[in-house]
């Protein structure tokens, strides 16, 4: 303990150097303009991996950005702890609203403030930086294999086929995940399960073109009002989703069970204030926690159509749009969610319009053991460092690949991450404490020693 500590110590300062290089790099994977950027972030944790000392480090392309692999193999008979991570991050917009240019890195009270900062770039850093850590002090106890991808915020379309392919150098005991939250700095906690995902976009079409809304309103249907009343069918007044067989295979959780995941430390009042809001609202006979945690929403992100411009003009359009995302709960599944969105689109849809529906991404939810050798080895590692036993919690987000993880190489993960809700991720002016990203450095090391050691009893 006291040689990761002083190890730290001696190399603080460069280890925020680097991270502030990577974080300088716009690797933004949704947006083709940042193609060689997100090209250049890849090989700079390739670079990085091999200054730390691993091996097989490679940049392996796919047919949409690249995934970085490395490895340390020191014996085939230790266990294998696999390293996941993201280095493509999220578009910055809207940009005037970052006190600090989201690809100029600094640090104020304390915070690392950039895009990506938290989401991953800062965690993932952190894992090579304890990896480092271990080959320098000689303590890295077992085998490592790192396996850090560029399309996380595009939903990973293409880590799927690339572990197919290379099955045979991901085999492994656990996979070990840096990019969820903790409760707070003095409340560690570790995420037991993630929601799924079901995105979809939908297109509305009236008449078949934009029309002078004096001439022919009222007379025919507005893609945009018809829209807006097909969405807001879909959730009664208790904002339950009303889509036929939504709920159907939601996995009901246990008196006590709810009672566990409500005795996470929560201040609804405090929840409401920072959020600048004067009242919740979620589904009716649920907690917030609940209602992110044990879950499925339905949410809109995006809705559009008509004129946006300046000033005004009088058009009755022809298109409306929305981009329209469910988060998944066990046992929901994501493509049969996206049928039964599908086929209800479809049917409360008037004769006045025609709608289409396209498919994005999506992802299945996953709840992970919280009995298990790797969730034992976390939490006493986060004891450690914490000088408190983690709690385990249920995270909203999504992290898509963890389902597909098991599926394809049979491997749990461990989600042992060290960011916090307010971190801001995906929002301007994201956020990484360096308590969280020195915590998380100290902390990786213990996981290593405490798994091999729990691994051997
Ligand atoms: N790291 C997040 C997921 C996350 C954040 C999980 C906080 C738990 C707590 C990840 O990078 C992410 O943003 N995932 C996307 C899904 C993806 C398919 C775009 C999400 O959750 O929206
Ligand atoms: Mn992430
Ligand atoms: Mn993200």
């Amino acid at each position: 303990m006291q040689q990761i500590l002083d190890y730290i110590k001696t190399n603080e300062q460069r280890f925020l150097d680097e991270l502030f290089e990577l974080l300088r790099i716009p690797s933004v994977s949704a947006d083709s303009k940042y193609k060689q950027d997100v090209a250049r972030a890849a090989e700079f944790i390739k670079t990085k991996l091999i200054e730390a000392g691993a091996d097989k480090v490679e940049v392996c392309p796919t047919a949409g950005h690249p995934i970085v692999y490395g490895e340390k193999i020191i014996d085939p008979k230790k266990p294998t702890v696999v390293v996941y991570g993201h280095y493509d991050v999220q578009p910055a917009d809207p940009v005037n609203l970052w006190t600090t240019p989201p690809f100029e890195p600094v640090v104020r009270n304390g915070k690392i403030y950039a895009r990506g900062s938290c989401d991953d770039k800062g965690q993932v850093y952190m894992h090579i930086k304890a990896f480092e850590l271990m080959m320098r002090t000689n303590s890295l106890p077992c085998n490592v294999r790192f396996m850090i991808e560029g399309e996380e915020e595009v939903g990973s379309a293409n880590l799927g086929d690339w572990i197919k392919a290379n099955k045979s150098r991901l085999t492994g005991d656990i996979i070990l995940i840096s990019d969820t939250s903790i409760v707070a700095n003095d409340i560690p906690s570790i995420e037991a399960g993630l929601r799924g995902l079901s995105y979809v976009e939908v297109e509305v079409t009236g008449p078949n073109r934009d029309l002078h809304s004096g001439v022919y309103g009222g007379a025919v249907a507005n893609p945009i009002q018809v829209l807006c009343e097909m969405i807001a069918s879909m959730k009664d007044e208790n904002q339950h989703i009303t889509i036929p067989g939504f709920y159907d295979k939601v996995l009901e959780l246990s008196k006590t069970e709810r009672e566990d995941l409500n005795r996470t430390p929560f201040d609804l009042d405090e929840y409401k204030k920072d959020l600048g809001v004067e009242d919740v609202r979620g589904e009716k006979g649920y907690t917030t926690l609940e209602r992110t945690g044990i879950r499925p929403t339905l949410e809109l992100n995006g809705i559009w159509g008509g004129y946006t411009g300046e000033g005004s003009k009088t058009v009755l359009p022809s298109k409306a749009f929305a981009k329209i995302s469910m988060r998944l709960v066990p046992n929901q599944s994501s493509d049969e969610i996206t049928k039964l969105f599908a086929d209800h689109f479809k049917k409360i849809a008037p004769k006045s319009v025609k709608v289409e529906v396209r498919p994005h991404h999506g992802g299945e939810p996953v709840v992970t053991p919280t009995d298990s050798v790797a969730f034992k080895a976390a939490s006493m590692a986060m004891e450690q460092t914490f000088g408190k036993k983690p709690i385990p919690t249920r995270g909203g987000g999504s992290i898509p690949i963890v389902a597909l993880f098991e599926k394809e190489l049979g491997l749990k993960s461990v989600l042992m991450g060290f960011g916090l809700d307010s971190d801001l991720i995906h929002s301007p002016n994201e956020n990484y404490g360096l308590f969280n990203f020195y915590k998380g450095i100290e902390t990786i090391p213990l996981f290593f020693k405490n798994f091999v050691e729990l691994n051997g009893k």
